[in-house]
């Protein structure tokens, strides 16, 4: 089961326990996490995370998803769309905050 962290400047604010993997931008909706969404869509951008630790526990990136990064300036692992990103089934820890809180 992965655990998600969503932190802000101010630190964690929301834990999620996700089992068996799946969408992030789901878990988002269904949590209300402090992520926000336009698109959704791989184009706009604002749903853009800094990945503070367990990078792993995703799924690589699609080459839409990388257009953006590469348009942002910004690079994986390190930097994901929340709107696309796939969180892998298995045991492990993920951190993540918005760019907007970078
Ligand atoms: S919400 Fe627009 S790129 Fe993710």
């Amino acid at each position: 089961m992965a655990k998600i962290v969503f932190e802000t400047k101010k630190g964690p604010v929301l834990t999620v326990l996700l089992p068996g993997g799946g969408s992030l931008a789901d878990v988002c909706d269904e949590k209300n996490a402090p992520i926000p969404f336009s698109c959704r869509s791989a184009s706009c951008g604002t749903c853009c995370i800094q990945v503070l630790e367990g990078e792993g526990q995703l799924l690589p990136p699609a080459d839409e998803e990388l257009d953006v990064l590469d348009a942002l300036d910004r690079k994986a692992p390190t930097f994901r769309l929340s709107c696309q990103a796939i969180v892998k089934d298995g045991e492990g820890l993920l951190r993540i905050r918005s760019v907007d809180e970078v």
